[in-house]
């Protein structure tokens, strides 16, 4: 199955449609890995795909050109979901140069024997003519690995940009104008939280730098093509870059036998105003790809848990050092949960949130055993300075 993305620039990637686990990501919808291949006077294939799909690929590019045609192999990224089927690829067209930047080969070095390789390694700024066309290298460290690069075809207005602007979306049209919009929107926002949100920087002084590029057509690695809404996906790069929040309030929690359910719900009870979206997750009936990407557009997050051992509760503790790590900026919020004869479950939230440098609303809120009802009192109010607090913040 091959797509033109424009004259002799086809798509020879792979569609995973049953994956549900990508490193631990949760892939409700599977995914793709996108290849692509530039036919002119000479021949570039750029990236490949995960190593148990390097048949596919490889049928796919015969289907257009015998592999001896190929000149250049483009890695963009080295990790293996686009760089697996390199030794086999490298080995079926000995021929062919791989050019990658300094970073690149380096990692593809610690994955692969790469000593017969011929490689050309490019930087920023470098170009190579394939003839009509010509390949223009874009280095994006940190985007989301030291080595990630775009590659540009000027002629074409056309930005291979590998994992940046993706989503894991199994599909089978290939362009963002064939499928809903908003189902592409809320995958490249789940992949955005789950990828890419510790380097909202980099991705910010990215986009500056895509800003002066002239481009039409938009080509991920993973998911759907943009060539009809790129002012959309450019847009809400821009505000998930700076973790720019929604009037929106998250209440996340696990329980053990209700308590921190009940105060979990009189939250939702107290915030639920008009103007303000909230939404309540119970932890261990949900996901962490879900939780972060919840939490990348929430202006206030309650975060709740029993305590168990002097601490949170396994589950809670996952989500967040799972949310420590991506860095979710500029949020505010506060820690709840019951305890009976020992405590420490609100208090180790609390500190996760001090750590992540949220603006702390209030004390950890707590229950012993049962919550009261002046305790549900004082949940309802303070769900309700996270919905006044999450209006202010998303102004
Ligand atoms: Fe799709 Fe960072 O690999």
């Amino acid at each position: 199955m091959n797509i033109t993305l424009r004259e002799n620039i086809d798509w020879v990637g792979y569609v995973d449609w049953t994956i549900r686990d990508f490193h631990g990501y949760r892939t409700e919808q599977g995914t793709t890995y996108n290849a692509y291949l530039v036919r002119d006077e000479k021949t570039a294939l750029i990236d490949t795909v995960k190593a148990p799909y390097r048949q596919h690929l490889l049928r796919n590019v015969l289907a257009l050109t015998a592999l001896s045609g190929i000149d250049y192999i483009v890695c963009n990224h080295a990790e293996p979901d686009h760089s697996g089927a390199l030794p086999e690829v490298m080995a079926a067209i000995p021929n062919a140069t791989l050019v990658c930047d300094q970073k690149c080969r380096a990692a593809l070095s610690g994955y692969y024997d790469i000593s017969d390789w011929r490689i050309r390694i490019i930087a920023s700024g470098d170009t190579i003519s394939l003839g009509r066309r010509t390949l223009q290298f874009v280095e994006t460290p940190m985007l989301h690995w030291p080595e990630s690069m775009f590659t540009y075809v000027p002629e074409e207005k056309l930005l291979f940009s590998m994992d940046a602007f993706g989503q894991h979306y199994a599909t089978s049209q290939r362009f963002d104008d064939e499928a809903s919009l908003s189902n592409i929107m809320a995958e490249a926002r789940t992949y955005y939280a789950n990828i890419v949100m510790p380097y909202g920087a980099r991705v910010a002084a990215t986009l500056k730098s895509a800003a002066g590029l002239d481009i039409e057509m938009i080509a991920p690695s993973h998911g759907l093509i943009w060539r009809s809404h790129i002012p959309e996906i450019m847009k809400a790069y821009g505000n998930w870059a700076l973790c720019r929040p929604k009037p929106k309030v998250l209440i996340i929690y696990d329980t053990m036998w209700d308590s921190t359910g009940e105060m979990a719900r009189a939250i939702l009870e107290g915030a639920s105003l008009p103007g303000v979206e909230v939404q309540l997750i119970y932890i261990r009936s949900s996901n962490l790809t879900r939780i972060a990407a919840e939490s990348l557009d929430a202006a206030t997050i309650a975060f709740g848990s029993s305590t168990l051992n002097s601490g949170m509760m396994p589950m809670a503790a996952a989500a967040l050092t799972y949310l420590k790590g991506l860095r979710p900026a500029g949020k505010a919020g506060f820690a709840f949960g019951s305890y009976g004869w020992g405590r420490g479950g609100p208090e180790a939230i609390d500190e996760y949130m001090k750590a992540m440098k949220w603006e702390i609303l209030r004390d950890p809120l707590k229950a012993r055993y049962r919550p009261t009802a002046e305790i549900l009192d004082e949940c309802r109010s303070a769900g309700k300075l996270l919905a006044t607090k999450a209006k202010d913040l998303a102004e």
